[in-house]
């Protein structure tokens, strides 16, 4: 088979087991093995961060409890479990890359999502087994980067997402991206609702890349105060800021300022190692959250498959919409 034709193939087969076109994106000290098993048993793509995994041995038990109860799941269930999904920070300063990968590769992880670098350090060794390989960009300028290094989907992080967001409106992201890349997309960036995902396909995207809603589920690693300032908050709770990791992220207020800083006047508090310096230094993303821009629609929290179930079906009946008007 021609390469694009059996990336088809693959592609069509991933989606025949998808309840809903849906990643659960993967979350710094948020997404563990019982969120990916969850999110996989529910239909939609379960995915971790390696590095939330410390140390590496923990990374094999993960992978080991990960891979080996939805191999059971899917022989109970055929065609009905989803893939599940390994994030590799593919930065410079990532020590622990290598050893990552040697495990990635030992689990055939059957999706490989890098983020902060060239996915080209990786890119033999995923498709050595079979891997799919997805690179998270948010920008134009990484997103031709990593079409170029021969990837396999795109992740687009526009504007609003938690994280390390991108600045880009999904509607030009990925109108452009779409003019030199054909392969799968997957959109993030605030999108939080059952008609995000129906939206997100409709634009032209192959799956809905959804962090913050996951952080809420009963099966991530938050802690229930983080849960419960993301129910309290909305989007006027947030604020942009490079302060903390050298890029613009998106943090909780509330969070910010129970560290003792001004969330109004972060850009010009100095770098982040100056603060918190008493006695237990607040630490970003463990005691500073983040969250996307629709932490609005976090109204409660719930178990992943009730997640689902709700993106469920606000998607069917944002389909139903879309046909009314055919
Ligand atoms: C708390 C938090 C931690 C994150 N950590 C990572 C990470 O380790 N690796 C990564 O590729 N993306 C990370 N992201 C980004 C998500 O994978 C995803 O792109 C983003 O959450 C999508 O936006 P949304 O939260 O508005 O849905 C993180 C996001 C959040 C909210």
């Amino acid at each position: 088979m021609a390469p694009d034709a059996e990336l088809g193939a693959r592609l069509a087969q991933i989606k025949a087991r998808l309840r809903l076109p849906v990643f659960a994106a993967p979350m710094f000290l948020v997404s563990g093995p019982d969120l990916v098993i969850a999110a996989c048993r529910e239909g939609v793509i379960g995915a971790f961060p390696s590095l939330n995994a410390r140390p590496l041995e923990t990374l094999e038990e993960w992978l080991e409890q990960v891979s080996s109860t939805l191999a059971g799941d899917e022989q109970r269930r055929p065609g009905r479990i989803a893939p599940w999904a390994v994030n590799l920070i593919v930065h410079r300063s990532n020590k622990r890359l290598a050893a990552d990968l040697d495990l990635t590769v030992k689990y055939q992880a059957p999706v490989v999502i890098t983020s902060l670098g060239s996915p080209k350090r990786v890119r033999e060794e995923v498709h050595s087994y079979g891997g799919l390989l997805f690179c998270d960009v948010n920008s134009l300028l990484y997103a031709r980067k990593a079409a170029d290094a021969g990837v396999d989907g795109l992740v687009l992080v526009a504007a609003g997402a938690g994280g390390h967001t991108g600045t880009i409106t999904p509607f030009a992201f990925l109108a452009e991206a779409r003019k030199f890349f054909d392969g799968p997309i997957a959109l993030a960036g605030g999108l939080s609702s059952g008609a995000d995902v129906a939206a997100a396909i409709a634009m032209g995207a192959d799956f809905a890349y959804i962090g913050t809603r996951f952080i809420a589920a009963r099966e991530s690693l938050a802690s229930n105060d983080y849960r419960r300032m993301l129910v309290e908050s909305g989007v006027d709770d947030l604020v942009l800021s490079p302060h903390f990791t050298g890029v613009p992220a998106n943090f909780l207020k509330p969070s910010v300022e129970r560290a003792g800083l001004d969330a109004a006047d972060l850009d010009r508090a100095g770098p982040q190692l100056q603060f918190g310096a008493a006695d237990r230094p607040s630490r970003v993303w463990r005691d500073i959250w983040s969250a996307g821009q629709g932490v609005g629609s976090v109204e409660r929290v719930q178990s992943t498959a009730e997640l689902v179930a709700e993106l469920e079906s606000g998607y069917r009946q944002a389909v139903k919409r879309l046909e009314g008007f055919e």
